[in-house]
């Protein structure tokens, strides 16, 4: 936005019980015309959506679930930086919330001393010719669910009560979170991604890591440099080569 700032988001926080997911909501009314700053958060989820067509548990009383509704006036390449935007703002404002430092893992994983904590979902809702709205969905886990994470995550994935930390009060919680979004958004919205992507770069819990990242033609392996102007992920592979990985997940050795 040349010549001005952005304004700050007027959020409208709507508290619901239990939902299929509140990013769904939260797309059904940004085609019904609703304006951006609308807030969806759920007690618990019937079918909540992780990324890569994963499932993401959401029982009551167990995790903070909410989605957040944005119609960003950029051009149509620069959507998919918002997930990142989102991520560094959440991990700031969980950061604030409960004195501890919070890591993040390419894209947008939330982490506590490298098991993940919280992820975030975007979803991206056409708008018929129109720039697409945005659906940011947000998923933090306050307190391990009885029986645990399932099995496959269970090594990695942590919540906030099992990593010993003071639990604020949701809505205390909930409202550092949209605070923290706010000041990235029209961070990027007024200057763009650049400080966002050092932003993100000094949070990451993974640089210079080897990693390797399942792609469609093969695997690349290599140790975690950063990010680029875009938001991909830059793997130095040896000799020099940096290869940029627009999207996928990182598998740490
Ligand atoms: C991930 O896979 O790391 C992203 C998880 C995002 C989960 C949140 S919970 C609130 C919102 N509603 C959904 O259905 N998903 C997101």
């Amino acid at each position: 936005m040349a010549g001005t700032s952005a304004p700050s988001l007027a959020w409208r926080l709507e508290k619901t019980g239990h939902v299929d997911s509140t990013s769904d909501l939260v797309g059904l009314r940004a085609r019904e015309g609703a304006p951006e700053g609308l807030v969806i958060w759920a007690e618990s989820q019937e079918k909540g959506r992780g990324r890569l067509g994963r499932s993401w548990i959401s029982p009551p009383g167990c995790g903070l679930y909410f989605s957040v509704l944005l119609r960003p006036p950029v051009p149509g390449e620069q959507l998919a930086s918002l997930s990142l935007v989102t991520a560094v703002a959440m991990a700031e404002g969980l950061s604030g919330a409960c004195g501890m430092e919070i890591g993040l893992k390419w894209p947008n994983d939330l982490r506590i001393e490298g098991k993940k904590v919280g992820g975030i979902l975007l979803d991206f809702v056409p708008e018929g010719g129109k720039q697409p709205a945005v659906v940011a969905g947000i998923g933090i886990n306050l307190r391990t669910p009885l029986g645990g994470f399932p099995p496959q995550f269970a090594k990695q994935t942590t919540s906030l009560e099992g990593a010993g930390r003071r639990l604020p009060e949701e809505s205390e919680l909930i409202g550092g979170l949209l605070e923290r979004f706010d000041q990235w958004y029209r961070t990027f919205l007024d200057s763009g991604f650049e400080p966002v992507r050092q932003r993100w770069e000094a949070l990451c819990d993974g640089i210079g890591s080897q990693v390797s990242v399942p792609l469609a033609g093969g695997t690349a392996a290599g140790k975690v440099a950063g990010i680029d102007a875009a938001g991909r992920l830059l793997l130095d592979t040896g000799g020099g080569k940096l290869l940029s990985v627009d999207a996928g997940e990182i598998i740490e050795s």
